[in-house]
């Protein structure tokens, strides 16, 4: 582990979360599981390798459900402080600004809670220290920039200007989610005002460091990365944490004769598999119930679930979810305690009761 005594880091798990309605209505998105384990825990385990000893976490309405997940950090080997946004998701720049009390004069690296990063975070924090920049960001090049904090480059690879989701980007360079700051950027948050859109945004703070002739150097990303803020980078993050699951069953999971595992499959203490073919990468979550159905590559099924008769793929069910006689499901995150269930009752129709801001593709 590396040692780093003085670093801390701030992880920010408030926000709205309203682009992953109707599953934010009632849980947190930084705790979604990705391979049935929450987004968060990614990045929190990244810090604690990083050597990390002090870690703020920035919470909002959802404070209890992720300081019941998160504890008191020493799951981790970290001591974490909980840092609540009384005053709502006001922006990133407002969660560093409530976040000074706990960061001192320490320099601190700043980690958005639901990205998920697949370098590690030691030789950002090495770069760091070695170089004391003010701000150091890490960039990546994205296909759609406007719908990130967008880099634009100096001839001499300097940052000339960081602008938030702009109409019409200068460049492909995104934002990735993981900052490392020194204490001048709380100088910047007390220069800047609110966006249009009402939130204290990092990218004028950092804007602000800039003009203001201090250093701040980009990072290229080294491997994937994955802000999961909507349906589609989820999945996908998904995917990319199957792509480095090995094949492990565990000796409490009972598979019968008429069933196959095919590939890289995870089972989870308590798994049922009766007349099944799963077709890994796929992990099955403690206590689940798999039932002449077919579970194909990418899927993620939590505990507790029932999947009977149907099939299902390249998919996120969440906890005591219940699919039965369904052919077939895909690209689909299924909610907890959720039943997608084909009914014999007559006439043949869609019965439907679902939550807000919902979203029911039918062929
Ligand atoms: P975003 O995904 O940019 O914002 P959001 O969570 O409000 O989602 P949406 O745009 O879909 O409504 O936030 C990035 C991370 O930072 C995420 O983990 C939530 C967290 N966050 C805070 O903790 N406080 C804030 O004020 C904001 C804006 C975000």
């Amino acid at each position: 582990m590396a040692s780093n005594g003085k670093m801390k880091a701030l992880v920010l798990s408030g926000g709205k979360g309203s682009r992953l309605r109707p599953i934010t209505h009632t849980s947190a998105k930084q705790l979604i599981p990705i391979a049935n384990k929450p987004i968060l825990f990614y990045g929190l385990e990244a810090i604690a390798r990083a050597g990390i000893k002090e870690v703020g976490i920035v919470v909002g309405d959802t404070a209890q459900e992720i300081r019941a997940a998160v504890g008191d950090g020493s799951a981790f080997g970290f001591k974490a402080t909980y840092i609540p946004q009384t005053e709502g998701p006001l922006g990133l720049a407002h969660a560093v600004k409530i976040s000074h009390s706990f960061i001192g004069d320490s320099p601190f690296l700043m980690f958005l809670g639901d990205n998920l990063l697949k370098e590690s975070l030691n030789p950002l924090v090495k770069d760091f220290m070695g170089k004391k920049p003010s701000a150091q960001i890490l960039v990546a090049k994205v296909p759609n920039p406007s719908a990130f904090g967008v880099v634009e480059l100096n001839g001499d690879g300097h940052v000339k200007r960081l602008v938030e989701k702009p109409a019409h980007p200068k460049s492909d360079l995104a934002l990735v989610g993981v900052y490392l700051f020194d204490k001048s950027i709380f100088e910047a948050i007390r220069h800047i005002k609110p966006s249009a859109r009402g939130e204290l945004e990092i990218t004028d703070a950092i804007q602000w460091l800039v003009d203001h002739k201090k250093k701040v150097i980009t990072r290229p990303t080294d491997g994937w990365w994955k802000d999961t803020g909507k349906i589609g980078d989820l999945l996908e993050a998904n995917r990319l944490i199957h792509e480095t699951m090995e094949h492990s069953v565990h000796k409490d999971a009972q598979v019968d004769s008429a069933s196959r595992l095919e590939g890289r499959v995870v089972l989870e203490a308590g798994v049922r598999v009766v007349e099944s073919v799963i077709r890994g990468p796929a992990i099955i979550g403690a206590n689940s119930h798999i039932i002449r159905s077919y579970v194909g590559p990418y899927s993620s099924i939590y505990y507790n679930t029932t999947v009977e008769n149907s099939e299902i793929e390249h998919s996120i069910v969440l906890e005591q979810a219940k699919i039965s006689n369904i052919r077939r499901i895909q690209d689909s995150l299924i909610g907890q305690r959720v039943e997608v269930i084909k009914s014999p009752v007559k006439p043949e129709a869609y019965r439907i009761m679902v939550g807000d801001s919902s979203r029911i593709e039918i062929p």
